[in-house]
């Protein structure tokens, strides 16, 4: 860069309107924005917000299945899960430290979870009651994170775009598995069979709710796809979630409970019936069945190992000193 001149003092200071068009042109090329590159505040901050809420998504996602540790059925089981639970864990970490790169405070970022400050997916507010939920979680609740997180490898910004390829491999194996635990169980006695149904029949309509509000009430939306961040309309993956998932539960042989669910003839895509957003708001804004208790769990998971972070933070410094 040259040195400013004496008769234009900021010649050499970045104009921001160049900066501005140096951005609307990369996106506007389908090029990645880095961590380096000049970007506007709002487009920064509204990945924060997207980032940060996927992140603790990932984390507090961990709780419901991971109730389920101790419990598994069978050795083999138990692996599966706490591979899959453990999964969880390094897709919160590599969301956090895509966070980091916009300047984002990890700490921070946790606390504004715990304060209610910033949300999480409504998905995980519901209980497991039985490990039928756990096959349940894997192929509905992974599935609808797959259709969410495909077009995400696309994303405008680089280090969420790539986290995102490698989590989605990560999420088709949790999706198998969820299949699979499924196709056991349907192969078993009518008690296991009357598990799966009941699963199904409490986690499908909020698995619909993965996908965010309607069109018509999702007011980050249409921002967040001029900027390339986000590819599809909430509406659109959710048709293409449900479109998905008809055939996979007529495999299964399990009824999904709506009874509006009809292919339509003209269009070649499946109807279904109205979503309960006011249950949606209820949730999302701290009211569901479980929220209290995965909020609790995270505050005393930062209380109890604030010593461990401390010590960590002490011995890194001792080192580079
Ligand atoms: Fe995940
Ligand atoms: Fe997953």
């Amino acid at each position: 860069m040259s040195a400013p001149t004496l008769d234009r003092p900021d010649a050499a200071a970045p104009d921001e309107a160049a900066l501005q068009a140096h951005f609307d042109a990369t996106i506007a090329a389908d090029r990645r924005v880095e961590p380096r590159d000049w970007m506007p505040e709002a487009y920064r901050k509204g990945l924060v917000r997207q980032i940060a809420q996927h992140a603790h998504s990932e984390i507090i996602g961990m709780q419901p299945e991971g109730d389920w540790l101790l419990a598994a059925p069978s050795l083999r089981r138990k692996a599966v899960l706490l591979a899959k639970v453990q999964d969880e864990a390094g897709h919160g970490m590599y969301l956090y430290s895509a966070a980091e790169t916009l300047g984002a405070d990890r700490a921070d970022l946790t606390d504004k979870l715990i304060e209610g400050r910033q949300k999480y997916s409504s998905i995980f507010n519901y209980p497991t009651l039985t490990y039928a939920d756990c096959g349940v979680i894997g192929w509905l609740v992974d599935g609808a994170a797959i259709c969410n997180q495909v077009p995400l490898c696309r994303s405008s910004y680089g280090p969420y775009a790539r986290a995102m390829i490698r989590v989605c491999k990560e999420e088709s194996f949790h999706q198998r598995q969820g299949y699979e635990l499924l196709m056991t169980m349907m192969r078993g006695t009518p008690e296991q069979r009357a598990m799966v149904q009941d699963a199904v029949d409490r986690w499908w309509w909020p698995s619909l709710m993965m996908f965010g509000p309607p069109d018509d009430d999702s007011p980050n939306s249409a921002q967040s796809m001029a900027w390339g961040v986000k590819r599809h309309s909430n509406d659109e993956l959710r048709q293409r979630y449900v479109d998905m998932s008809v055939p996979q539960a007529a495999a299964l042989g399990v009824t999904l409970p709506d009874p509006e669910l009809a292919l339509d003839p003209e269009t070649g895509r499946h109807r279904f019936g109205q979503i309960d957003w006011a249950e949606f708001k209820q949730v999302i804004s701290g009211n569901g069945p479980c929220n209290a208790e995965r909020v609790s769990r995270r505050r005393a998971a930062r209380d109890d190992n604030a010593w461990v972070t401390e010590a960590a933070t002490a011995y890194a410094a001792k080192h580079a000193s």
